[in-house]
């Protein structure tokens, strides 16, 4: 599943180029391009002459931005710091885009929906964010499209898992090899999606020469709870060992947290098939190819 399709040959700017996604990006990035990598603590998204500067010094063409405050729950006490990462950072790197002459292509988050819908959302549907994390990469979103720059290209993806970064299948993994009993809330939806598999999207959309928004996740959905019953499956059957016994479906109101999330959040990817002719993946085969060939270890 690791991407055939690679991003074009030329002087590619990498945003937040050690998170997760950004790990998955790195491989599809030819050999031949010349690359800089951009994150902290030297490159501080929120420090606009930063920004301008570096980005203006090495000159890109292509920017790749997948830096982002991605902590949903400590966004809310920390509004005022995500709205500078997820928000502001994203209109200086569409400026710093304008003064280069570069394309830039941003990631965002099924999170700028109130999830109050029971059929995929689709790119022009009204948002509703319903957390600090989803309004500051709204603001992000809005930033970009405000800033004058009209080469530009939004990716929105919704629960991400990979290697090189903290995961709810990680987190799962962890606690099913230490616990007997877990409980995992069952009423809100959504489709799992592998790094790999929207790297290669990205790669695809740039590619294509596409521009404005588009909604990428693995094929078909699930709830945290049914998430969590497959990767038990799932790993299991690649013989790792787990303590799980059960696994308790639960309801939001059973497991308070400090961000809401939306309820339903399944993003039609429609437009991207339209656009690339590609389909994608379905969420349960990535889950099975992340755990027997994607994690970097030997089961
Ligand atoms: N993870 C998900 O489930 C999910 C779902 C939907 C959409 N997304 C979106 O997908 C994109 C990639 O997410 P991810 O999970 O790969 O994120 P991640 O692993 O948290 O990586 C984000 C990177 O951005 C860096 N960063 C944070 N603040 C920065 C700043 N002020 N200046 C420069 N770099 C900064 C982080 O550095 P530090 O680690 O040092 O803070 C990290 O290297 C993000 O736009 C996110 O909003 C993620």
């Amino acid at each position: 599943m690791v991407g055939e399709r690679k991003f074009p040959a030329g002087r590619i700017a990498l945003v937040g180029a050690n998170g997760m996604l950004a790990q998955a990006v790195r491989r599809l990035i030819p050999a031949d391009a010349v690359t800089v990598f951009f994150d902290l603590p030297d490159f501080d998204l929120t420090n606009r002459e930063q920004v301008l500067a570096g980005l203006k010094e090495f000159g890109p063409e292509l920017i790749l931005n997948c830096a982002a405050m991605t902590d949903v729950d400590g966004c809310e006490s920390q509004e005022e710091l995500a709205t500078r990462i997820n928000g502001l950072g994203p209109g200086y790197l569409a400026e710093a885009a304008l003064g280069c002459g570069a394309r830039l292509v941003h990631v965002s988050t099924d999170y700028v929906f109130d999830g109050r819908k029971s059929n995929p959302w689709l790119e022009d549907d009204p948002t509703g964010p319903l957390s600090a994390y989803g309004r500051s990469k709204l603001a992000g979103e809005l930033a970009i499209r405000d800033s004058g720059l009209r080469d530009w290209l939004i990716v929105r993806t919704s629960w991400l898992f990979g290697p090189g970064g903290g995961n709810f299948v990680e987190t799962m993994l962890r606690l099913m090899s230490e616990r007997r009993q877990l409980r995992v809330v069952d009423d809100q939806v959504g489709s799992p999606t592998y790094t790999d598999d929207l790297a290669e999207a990205m790669a695809r959309l740039v590619t294509c020469g596409a521009r404005g928004v588009f909604h990428f996740a693995n094929s078909g959905q699930c709830s945290w709870h049914g998430f969590a019953c497959a990767i038990a499956e799932e790993a299991r059957s690649c013989g790792m060992a787990l303590a799980i016994e059960n696994i308790e479906p639960i309801t939001t109101a059973d497991y308070p947290l400090p961000a809401q999330r939306p309820a339903w959040s399944v993003l039609s990817t429609r437009k991207y098939q339209q656009e690339t002719g590609a389909c994608p993946p379905d969420w349960r085969a990535a889950l099975r190819h992340y755990l027997k060939q994607g994690r970097g270890v030997l089961l």
